[in-house]
């Protein structure tokens, strides 16, 4: 794992490895770093393009090496624009085989150094993220150290930055992690013995149901989903408690450690990707370990049912009416719609904590992917003020939500036959109508992140790879945040 820290020129000892510099389009260099730096941008050699780099030796910097690195056009630059630049800083590090690098902290406009500062660790962290640990040759180069270069006055806000990125980022790390882990290993159990690590790390309340306690508190929808696999179902709920009287936020997240749509079975080319759909649980617990981390003043409660959902003998079919944990009746279209269910009994379990917000995440549906691809999750809701909360949250943190509408003709869609509603309303909207299944559920301030298309990749960019990318882990937290101010 990367030490960031911040730093400024002035210090002593500070002889980086490599010093990194990052130039808008256009930009000429500061005429400190010396000729050949001046030379390379006036040449036409280096434009300063978004993830462009130009590598200089012998400069008169405070390192041997001089790394310029493109941030792209002036207007519209952003905290992501920051991320990906140290991220291409970190992994070019790492390319060259070094052990240290150095950013020198680039100015955004109307934007102070702790938030550069911390867009900068989020991006230098992630960046040099791999997964690795089932490869019996992992790779053994890894950047060890990797300082923000500020000015004398600004170096205590960047170290506040760079701390707070830092534990934000090992949120979105673990949440990866888990999401990455196939399901053989990141079962229900292994995501309730994550949970308990996390709650004995920072004095958190920890409450695991198995199978028979599920079924004993009524939690339908995850009772049946669960119901043929031979790896047990978990519902997991993890509290932190700093926030005295206060209403809690309630996180909850999708934890299908495997679905292979059970007996409406999903087509076998692409299934292997199916070990994602507990990205929004694994986002969850990302969002806790940070929280503890920071020890946010602030309740907050996590709730990941957790299960597979796999053919058998016992599973449950199409035509099957389920009563769920709030007393509505549901009637079982397909079996691969198995996430609402189990969303919906922790939905309405929830309401036991009279939560301030309700903010659910899930790898929900195919035609959220369609709908949005993978550059925004799908974001609906009962509340207008909560939607444009989690927007702002995730365009603080890159993590893009697009809103989606919940009009009540989406309700319509899903009503039942021969019970209250229906698991499946057909194929036109349908994010909005499992949206509109989820709202059936919630009688609080609720939202609902569909991050089907953004919970994982087939490549990735300059801070993701290919696999898990967190999401929407720093969305979480940043909204966590900004429910402490
Ligand atoms: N986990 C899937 C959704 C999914 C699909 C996530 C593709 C990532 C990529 C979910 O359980 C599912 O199967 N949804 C169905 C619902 C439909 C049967 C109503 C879907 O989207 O096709
Ligand atoms: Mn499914
Ligand atoms: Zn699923």
């Amino acid at each position: 794992m990367v030490m960031i820290g911040a730093t400024s020129r002035a210090t002593e000892g500070f002889a980086p490895e490599l010093f990194a510099v990052a130039l808008y389009k256009g930009e000429s260099p500061p005429e400190d770093l010396g000729e050949d730096a001046t030379e390379v941008v006036s040449s036409g050699d280096f434009g300063g393009k978004a993830g462009e780099t130009a590598l200089l030796y012998g400069q008169e910097g405070p390192a041997p090496r001089l790394l310029l690195v493109g941030l792209g056009d002036r207007d519209p630059a952003s905290l992501e624009t920051v991320r990906r630049a140290a991220a291409t800083v970190a992994r070019r590090a790492r390319t060259l085989k070094l052990r240290e690098a150095a950013l020198a902290l680039p100015a955004l406009p109307e934007t102070g150094t702790r938030d550069v500062a911390r867009a900068a660790a989020e991006g230098a962290n992630l960046g040099l993220y791999r997964f690795d640990r089932h490869k019996t040759a992992p790779n053994s180069h890894e950047v060890e150290t990797f300082w923000l270069v500020a000015e004398d006055e600004t170096l205590e806000e960047a170290g506040e930055g760079a701390e707070l990125g830092d534990k934000v980022a090992e949120g979105a790390v673990l949440a990866r992690d888990l999401a990455n882990e196939p399901s053989n290993v990141a079962t229900p159990e292994y995501l309730a013995q994550k949970a308990r690590g996390i709650a004995e790390k920072y004095g958190m309340d920890l409450n695991v149901l198995d199978r028979a306690g599920i079924e004993e508190e009524g939690l339908t929808g995850l009772a049946t989903v669960g119901r043929s696999a031979s790896n047990e179902p978990r519902f997991i709920v993890l509290e932190h408690r700093k926030g005295d009287e206060s209403a809690p936020v309630v996180l909850v997240g999708k934890a299908v450690t495997f679905d292979s749509g059970g007996i409406s079975i999903k087509p076998s080319a692409g299934m292997e990707d199916m070990k994602f759909d507990m990205s929004g649980g694994a986002a969850v617990l990302g969002a806790m370990e940070a929280v503890g981390a920071l020890d946010l003043a602030l309740n907050v409660v996590a709730i990941v049912p957790a299960t597979e959902n796999l053919p058998g003998g016992d599973a449950f079919k199409p035509g099957d009416v389920l009563e769920m944990h709030s007393g509505k009746t549901v009637e079982i279209v397909t079996t691969d719609a198995e996430g609402r269910l189990i969303l919906a009994d922790a939905l309405s379990y929830a309401r036991r904590y009279g939560p301030a917000a309700v903010i659910d995440c899930a790898t929900l549906t195919g035609a959220c992917v369609v709908a949005l691809g993978s550059h925004a999750s799908g974001l609906m809701g009962n509340d207008e003020d909560l939607i444009a909360e989690v927007e702002t949250a995730g365009e603080t943190t890159g993590e893009r939500a697009w809103p989606l509408p919940l009009f009540d003709e989406y309700t319509e869609q899903i009503k039942g036959d021969t019970a209250d509603i229906k698991n499946s309303g057909g194929r036109g909207g349908g994010a909005l109508t499992a949206g509109a299944f989820l709202k059936e559920f919630a009688d609080f301030p609720w939202v609902h992140l569909d991050i089907a298309g953004t919970a994982y990749g087939k490549k990735g960019n300059a801070y993701t790879t290919k696999g898990a990318t967190g999401v929407p882990s720093r969305l979480l937290v940043e909204f966590l945040i900004g429910r402490t101010r």
